[in-house]
């Protein structure tokens, strides 16, 4: 199933077609699928009738300005917010539903963000390994045998006994990756996770994503890195004022933006 712009838009969607053939079976169930999803926060609508589907090992980029609704759609995917209506269903499984075993399904989806959430009195591995036994009941031994490939997987093998303020930000996001990466995702969503870094530590952590991508990880990314969105991305996604006002492959998004819209968000996005 190809991914369908926004029913409701009114704003001009454009579909460039799906991305994603050569990563993914175009009849695999979606990995992560939203259906018609609205969200509001009290008399401001948000989301405005969502329809995306991610596939198995796709990477799709979610780009747009500040206060399209980015962080609030991806915390809808996992539930973090709670939809106002509408579905999403990861795996085929609808996690709004009632009966659905929210924990059991957010195990399976990792989430990086742009500040790091790292526990600050404990090493890089203390971090690593506390939701491994805490939520897995993995044992003091596996939890650090998995912490220590994860590590070597972000290239921090050597920090492995640092604290978060022994560490830059982009070894502490990496950390922050590998948290989340030990706990033995399907899938990633990452909001933003460059945004708080100095310029010279972005390309580190990038790498990283670069390379999860590279291994079949399924992605979800809100990113300003026009440069990865447009390297890696399967699939890039421009959404305004609570709607995808269009989507396609990268080239196509990217390259010739087809709406006024994103036209000018791309003008001031590459103008920084
Ligand atoms: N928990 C919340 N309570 C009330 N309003 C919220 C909440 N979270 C987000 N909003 C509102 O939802 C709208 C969209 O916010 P969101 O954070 O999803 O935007 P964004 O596209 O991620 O922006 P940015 O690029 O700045 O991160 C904004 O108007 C914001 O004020
Ligand atoms: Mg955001």
């Amino acid at each position: 199933m190809t991914a369908t712009p926004a029913s409701d838009s009114g704003s001009g969607s454009a579909t460039a077609g799906s991305g994603s053939a050569s990563r993914s079976g175009a009849s695999a169930t979606p990995a992560i699928e939203l259906r018609g999803l609205h969200k509001s926060f009290g008399s401001n609508h948000v989301l405005k009738g969502i329809d995306l589907s991610v596939q198995p090992r796709q990477v799709m980029c979610l780009i747009g300005a500040s206060g399209s609704g980015k962080s609030t759609l991806l915390r809808c995917v996992n539930r973090l917010e709670e939809p106002t209506s509408g579905a999403v269903l990861i795996d085929g499984i609808d996690i709004t539903h009632p009966d659905c075993d929210l924990d059991l399904v957010r195990r399976d989806i990792g989430m990086v963000f742009q500040q790091f959430n790292l526990f600050p009195h404990l090493s890089a591995i203390g971090n690593v390994t506390l939701a491994q036994r805490k939520v897995l009941g993995r044992s003091d031994d596996e939890s650090r045998t998995v912490a220590i490939e994860m590590l070597e997987r972000v290239g921090l093998s050597d920090k492995a006994d640092s604290y978060p303020s022994q560490l830059s930000g982009g070894q502490q996001q990496r950390v922050a990756i590998a948290r989340a990466l030990a706990m033995n995702p399907k899938m990633m969503l990452f909001d933003e996770a460059t945004s708080a870094l100095d310029p010279e530590l972005v390309g580190d952590v990038l790498d990283v994503m670069r390379q999860l991508a590279s291994e079949g990880m399924t992605m979800l990314v809100v990113t300003h890195e026009m440069g990865f969105a447009r390297r890696v991305a399967d699939h890039v996604v421009f959404m305004d004022q609570g709607v995808v006002c269009e989507q396609g492959p990268p080239d196509a998004v990217l390259g010739s933006p087809s709406t006024p819209r994103l036209q000018q968000f791309l003008e001031k996005v590459l103008e920084h």
